[in-house]
């Protein structure tokens, strides 16, 4: 049920589907109006919702590795939505693989503008909106990748590492800004992502004995933990990487 709509707004990346648009779709049930960005610039898809749910949701077209793009989205909801920018969740991200011997300047250097480049350059665009609104909350998504070392990970880990250097970064840079900046990092989340090899075959296998929680998460538990952040508001909470991952990044 929607509470209520003078939230302000949220915008999200990658909100067209898995954890941007449960993101999407949890702050929109808190009363926040969500700009939704994506290459496609599609509503989230997701499954439940209602015309109500729809209705807080304000897409928009955009590559977030490319500043331009991000400037004239956000200007774009802002105009539609006619409401104050109180938030961004740097969400949007891709995944990537290979053996670190064969990894080519070309995989690396683009896998880091969409994953980490762009929370740098999302965020850069949001300040000038979230100093109008006297303060307001990023939202960073890493990934528990941030802190382990994955045989054939290397650039997704190093995108990772850097996203929650940076949240660290902008945090003490804006904390007198009233603007806090956190980082979750979630464990294996079951999205398109990664769904073929987390339903069946060998690393389906080895996380069923591996999560200490026994399953992946699911997109929801993110979204949850995240409009979570925005409804607390605690305002002495800056800078910290939240790991969300059934204690699987803990596990000796
Ligand atoms: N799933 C997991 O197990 C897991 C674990 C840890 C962290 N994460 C992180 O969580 C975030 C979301 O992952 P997910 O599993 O939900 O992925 P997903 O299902 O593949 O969705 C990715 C979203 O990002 C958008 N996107 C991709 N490249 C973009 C670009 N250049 N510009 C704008 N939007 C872009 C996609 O929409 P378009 O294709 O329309 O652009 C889509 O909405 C990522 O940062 C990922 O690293 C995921």
């Amino acid at each position: 049920m929607t509470t209520s709509t003078k939230k302000g707004c949220v915008i999200v990346t990658g909100a067209s589907r898995g954890i941007g648009a449960a993101i999407a779709l949890r702050l929109a049930r808190a009363g926040y109006v969500v700009g939704c960005l994506s290459r496609s610039g599609d509503t989230p898809q997701i499954e439940g919702t209602s015309d109500a749910d729809r209705a807080q949701w304000f897409s928009a077209k955009c590559d977030v590795s490319r500043p331009e793009q991000l400037k004239e989205a956000f200007l774009d909801i802002q105009t539609r939505c006619q409401q104050p920018i109180v938030g961004l969740v740097n969400n949007a991200g891709i995944h990537s693989q290979g053996r670190v011997e064969s990894i080519s300047e070309a995989e690396f250097k683009s896998v880091m503008d969409v994953n980490a480049y762009s929370v740098l350059a999302a965020s850069q665009v949001a300040y000038p909106l979230l100093l109008e609104n006297k303060g307001g909350l990023i939202v960073n998504i890493g990934s528990f990748f941030d802190k382990l070392g994955i045989k054939q990970h290397l650039t997704y880990c190093a995108t990772k590492a850097a996203v929650a250097a940076m949240t660290r970064c902008m945090a003490v840079e804006w904390a007198s800004k009233g603007i806090r900046v956190l980082n979750v990092a979630p464990g294996y989340i079951q999205t398109d992502f990664n769904r073929e090899m987390l339903e069946k075959g060998p690393l389906a296998e080895f996380l069923a004995k591996r999560i200490p929680a026994g399953v992946p998460g699911n997109a929801q538990d993110v979204g949850q933990l995240v409009t979570s952040l925005f409804v607390l508001n605690s305002p002495y909470m800056t800078g910290e990487t939240i790991y969300i991952d059934g204690g699987h990044g803990m596990l000796q």
